[in-house]
């Protein structure tokens, strides 16, 4: 296998990347491979610029600069007010505007003719996430004929909701182009799949793969994990303790149930509010004993659906800690700011309960930090939404409904006074499957896969 070349929008090169599991996985990756990381600066400027080169601990990173309007029309516009949320099932936020899509191509376009330019024959090209489904299509026009594989980090809908996306049929062709293609979980896999079956004359091979516009591909499932080694050390070190002990102060002895989210609409912060205000009333004998914690760093807040968020969130923790609070007791903390990883495994450690309720999340990464970071003998609990990519493998967390609010409070509730034993229990069944399945695992099945398709059979004719 020849280098290998990570494509993404937001890069460990990023200030505003998260450190989170993809810029570990990819970038031990790319130093294996004495590989290339393409994707946007983080700038946006003036005019459009050609690549800017430069290498760092063993990557090369090839950093393009957004125009104002391409960071309008292709992120702010195009990724992130229609393809997050149709392919978050929140048709009712989606906003389909022609110039958006417009500038989704064009930057899908110019991104694969620089990128092409730096290819030699041989590489092998990973491309990541919604803001690139058109990439691989593009690479081929400009000649590539590599490998090129494409995993996509948050949830693909069912045929029904993609299809309301004006554009489906050009996207989901586009995707084709792909020699393989990766999911979060068999679901999203098998709704990509039925699409093409049902919607786009594909056929499905003896060999499970997809014959579509005269191309073959390939569809599977690899459910990003973490580095579980890594992250349950953070939680022994300095930075985690001072994190705890700061928490501990404000605690003063009470249990803490923490969240730990972007403020995203997809995350289900305003149905958790109101679980907690539910457990609230329902269990008076809880009063002055626990503190939700709920930390939600702001995130696309140039995009109104998210403003409007964050107005949401101020009025309905306001509203609950006024009218459940007393004079030594807040039972919502709402922080809007962002955490070290290292705090944040300081806080995951002594939080009695870890309340993940997305309304739906590709995999959701702060579960299995969560898991990570307990201490074995004294383990909290995870109460985590069906719609998480993550619980088609924690079938041992306490599962919920995040938009049944009792059903949540009772889960919470069952959490903060689940005896020691089963608390283990539970916890070590998680443990051993996130172990299982790491970061480390994800990438290089992903990658041997890529790696053994015989990518010229699969090229269109
Ligand atoms: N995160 C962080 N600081 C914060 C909040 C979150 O570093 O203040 C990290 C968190 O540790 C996790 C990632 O951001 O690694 C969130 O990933 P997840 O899959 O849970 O959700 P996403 O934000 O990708 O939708
Ligand atoms: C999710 C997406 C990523 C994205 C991240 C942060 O994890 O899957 O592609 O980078 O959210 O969002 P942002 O818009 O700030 O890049």
């Amino acid at each position: 296998m020849g280098r290998l070349i990570g494509v993404s929008n937001r890069t460990a090169a990023d200030p505003n990347a998260r450190a989170g599991g993809l810029a570990v996985a990819l970038w031990d990756a790319l130093v294996a491979s004495n590989g290339t990381w393409f994707g946007w600066s983080g700038r946006t400027v003036d005019e459009a610029r050609g690549i800017e080169m430069f290498s760092d601990g063993g990557v090369d990173f090839a950093l393009v600069d957004l125009t104002h309007e391409e960071h309008e029309r292709f992120y702010l516009g195009y990724s992130n007010r229609a393809l997050w949320p149709i392919f978050h099932y929140r048709t009712d936020l989606a906003n389909f505007d022609d110039e958006d899509f417009a500038g989704y191509e064009a930057v899908n376009h110019r991104f694969a003719r620089l990128l092409s330019k730096q290819l030699k024959p041989d590489d092998v090209v990973w491309v990541h996430d919604y803001h690139f489904c058109l990439m691989g299509e593009e690479l081929r026009q400009h000649g590539f004929d590599g490998r090129i594989g494409y995993f996509l980090h948050i949830p693909f809908p069912a045929p029904e909701v993609f299809r309301t996306l004006p554009e489906h049929t050009r996207l989901a062709r586009a995707m084709t182009a792909y020699n393989l293609l990766g999911f979060q979980t068999e679901d999203h896999k098998a709704n990509f799949e039925r699409y093409l079956l049902e919607f786009a004359g594909g056929r499905k091979n003896d060999d499970g793969t997809v014959s579509v516009h005269g191309r073959t591909v390939t569809l599977k499932a690899y459910p990003i994990g973490i580095d579980v080694d890594d992250f349950a050390a953070l939680a022994e070190k300095d930075k985690a303790r001072e994190a705890s002990t700061r928490i501990g102060r404000f605690l003063g002895g009470r249990e803490l149930v923490l969240g730990v989210d972007r403020m995203d609409y997809s995350k289900g912060l305003p149905q958790r509010f109101e679980a907690v205000g539910r457990l609230i009333r329902d269990y008076p004998d809880l009063h002055g004993k626990v503190s939700y914690t709920q930390i939600a760093p702001p995130s696309r807040t140039k995009v109104d659906e998210y403003a409007e968020l964050r107005e949401q969130l101020d009025q309905l923790s306001g509203s609950i800690n006024g009218d459940h609070g007393d004079l030594d007791w807040i039972p919502i903390r709402y922080l809007a700011r962002s955490y070290t990883r290292d705090e944040l495994a300081g806080l995951y450690r002594i939080a009695r309960v870890g309340l993940v309720t997305p309304l739906r999340d590709g995999m959701n990464l702060v579960a299995k930090e969560f898991i990570a970071a307990q201490d074995p003998h004294d383990p909290g609990v995870l109460v985590l939404s069906h719609f998480a990519g993550a619980a088609s493998q924690m079938p041992e967390a306490l599962l919920v409904n995040p938009y049944d609010t009792h059903e949540v409070a009772d889960a919470i509730y069952r959490a903060i006074h689940m005896p020691l034993e089963e608390r283990k229990e539970r916890w070590s069944a998680i443990d051993k499957t996130i172990r299982e399945k790491d970061i480390y695992w994800w990438r290089q099945t992903f990658l041997h896969d890529l790696g053994h398709i015989d990518a010229e059979s699969d090229l269109p004719p």
